[in-house]
């Protein structure tokens, strides 16, 4: 098992790769200016949309909104995951990988004697199968045959509480390790035991096809129905698919992916032929699980159960997925009947009824409008304004481009509004009132309020990471407790320890950094409406000077009001601070 790739490396390797050399053997293109041109690949189009800067490392589609870094365009263009777009780009490269901790005598990673254990678990429960009567009758009474419990690795664990623990936990160190994989617990009186007992046993695999847990569906009515394996080191409920790697061993490429609930919806699709179903582990879907799914496909199909539970996921599923949306990406919704699932589906009506029921699955933009329409009434004023109160931050989440356009229309058309009065209505200043509709899950930055300073900010250094050489930071600016300020700070930090830093770099490097290193590859394309020879130095060291002092008035308006109600001594000081401060900050920006 290879060791982490270091950070440094992959700064170096993204710094280092020239965009276009790496674009131009994929795709065709042709220079235009400082930039470069090309037909989407990611979606159909006559006319080049697709843009690439050199300099700044980076390709943006206006077409249909894909945006992205050379490690990105491998991921998206040849399907594969991060570390293995950086293999790919190294390779190109003559590079050798580094790893850390290649060289010591210890362990490579912590995590492979886990997976050894994982993968030893899952033989043995697989072998356990074949030798136990009522195991093999329960599969077969729900319909299952041998040939896909054996795609998909299944298995029984016995009953007893010590089949793997005696089997496998030989010496303390494995016994620690089959804890820390989460096939044995401890519990309170330090006893030891397994943790499935008398289940059939789902092995899941991540994208690599290595077992990295389980799940254990007992064969009666006993509760807990279904166990899964633990959060671990190696295992990720919001991460792994069950069925992924299946899939893709079914499918190279498959043109679209059903998001399923069950393990049993899975394996019994496949034994209908249905082969490109996947399910989530017990939990909501994660934009984690969305980027996977739409790295192997462009069309995603969720299917719910039609009960409330179902639709209240569906909706949890459609918040997530906007922000993930571009033009060549679709997205359908499938409701099941109450008491139906896949599994109950085609078992009863075989595939073709399964097929039938997915061909009359409603588009996702049918699905928003539709529940939009449904929580307003559209004769009244009052229900406009409502509708495009609701509207706001589901079409804010959605990535410029083509699809948020052509969604505009529709809902537009749909309410009987035209499409501008709509855009109005959207963008105006009606207050946003009570808001009845689940809160999405991720932070809308549609670019209004107070935040958007710090979000030029953000864009400023990215985009440009040499203005930031000189930059004399305002005290305090680092204090404040607003979202994106320490990845403000981080980054920064970054660009001016490395002056020369190409925009994609610091993207890659804080891609996964907690306050919002998520939007940055965004934020990378976002039109600052400056020219490439405007003093970028200037403006970041402005807008770094107007945060604070947005901040720091909003602080004094606070204790303003609450003056009226009296003040403590320390408030009084602060404001007399506050006051000074602001004098000082607006005569250096007059
Ligand atoms: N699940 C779980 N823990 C439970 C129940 C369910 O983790 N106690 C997860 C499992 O991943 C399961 C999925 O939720 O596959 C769907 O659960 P459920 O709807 O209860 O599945 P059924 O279709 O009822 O399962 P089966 O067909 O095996 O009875
Ligand atoms: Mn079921």
């Amino acid at each position: 098992m290879a060791g982490r790739i270091p950070q440094d490396f992959i700064n170096d390797l993204v710094d280092r790769a020239d965009i276009v050399e790496i674009l131009s053997n994929r795709i065709q293109l042709k220079k235009a200016g400082r930039e470069y041109k090309a037909c989407c690949p990611f979606h159909g189009e006559k006319t080049p949309s697709f843009t690439v800067s050199p300099e700044k490392g980076f390709y943006h589609c206006f077409g249909c909104g894909a945006h992205g870094t050379v490690v990105g365009f491998l991921m998206e263009h040849d399907r594969l995951e991060f570390v293995e777009a950086i293999e790919e780009l190294a390779s190109f490269y003559g590079l050798e990988v580094p790893r850390e901790n290649a060289g010591n005598a210890a362990p490579v990673s912590p995590s492979a004697p886990l997976l050894d254990l994982l993968a030893a678990a899952a033989d043995l429960f697989r072998d356990q199968l074949r030798d136990t009567p009522a195991a093999v009758d329960y599969l077969k009474q729900r319909g299952l045959n041998g040939r896909v419990a054996a795609e998909f690795g299944m298995g029984y664990a016995p009953a007893g509480w010590d089949f793997l623990l005696r089997k496998l936990g030989t010496s303390d160190d494995r016994r620690e390790n089959l804890l820390k994989a989460g096939l044995l617990i401890r519990n309170e009186d330090k006893r030891v035991y397994d943790r499935f007992r008398d289940r059939i046993m789902f092995p899941i695999r991540d994208s690599r096809g290595r077992v990295v847990g389980f799940g254990g569906r007992v064969m009666d009515n006993t509760e807990p129905k279904y166990l899964n394996s633990p959060e671990t080191p190696v295992f990720h409920k919001g991460r792994e698919l069950y069925g992924l790697y299946e899939a893709r061993q079914a499918i190279r490429n498959p043109e679209r992916l059903l998001v399923v609930e069950g393990y049993m919806d899975v394996v019994a699709l496949a034994c209908h032929g249905i082969h490109n179903a996947v399910a989530t582990l017990g939990t909501a879907t994660t934009t984690e699980h969305l980027q996977r799914l739409f790295r192997v496909t462009r069309e995603i199909v969720f299917c719910f159960d039609g009960d409330a539970a179902g639709r209240k996921a569906a909706w949890r599923a459609l918040q997530l997925t906007l922000p993930e949306l571009r033009e060549g990406r679709q997205v359908r919704f499938l409701f099941l009947a109450d008491g139906e699932d896949p599994d109950s589906v085609v078992r009863e009506g075989g595939a073709a009824e399964f097929e039938a029921r997915l061909a009359g699955s409603q588009p996702l933009s049918e699905y928003l409008i539709d529940n939009l329409k449904a929580e307003t009434d559209l004769n009244s004023l009052d229900g406009q304004a409502r509708l495009a109160e609701l509207a706001r931050p589901l079409i804010g989440a959605i990535p410029e481009g083509v699809f948020r356009d052509l969604l505009l229309d529709r809902l537009a058309g749909e309410v009987g509004l035209s499409a501008k009065r709509l855009g109005e209505l959207l963008t105006g200043n009606a207050q946003p009132t009570r808001n009845r509709m689940p809160a999405p899950q991720q932070r809308v930055r549609t670019g209004e309020g107070r935040n958007s300073l710090i979000r030029r900010a953000v864009c400023l250094v990215l985009q440009q990471p040499s203005a930031a050489a000189t930059i004399t930071v305002p005290d305090g600016l680092f204090d404040l407790p607003n979202p994106g300020i320490a990845l403000l700070t981080d980054l920064l930090a970054a660009a001016q320890e490395n002056p020369g830093s190409k925009s994609a770099r610091l993207a890659e490097e804080f891609a996964s950094h907690p306050d919002g290193g998520s939007h940055l590859a965004s934020l990378l394309v976002t039109d600052l409406h400056l020219e490439p020879d405007s003093n970028w130095q200037a403006e970041l060291q402005e807008t770094l000077e107007a945060v604070l002092r947005q901040e720091l008035e909003k602080r004094f308006a606070d204790l303003t009001r609450k003056a009226a109600l009296g003040l403590s001594a320390d408030e009084k000081q602060e404001m007399r601070g506050l006051q000074s401060r602001l004098a000082e900050l607006h005569s250096r920006s007059s």
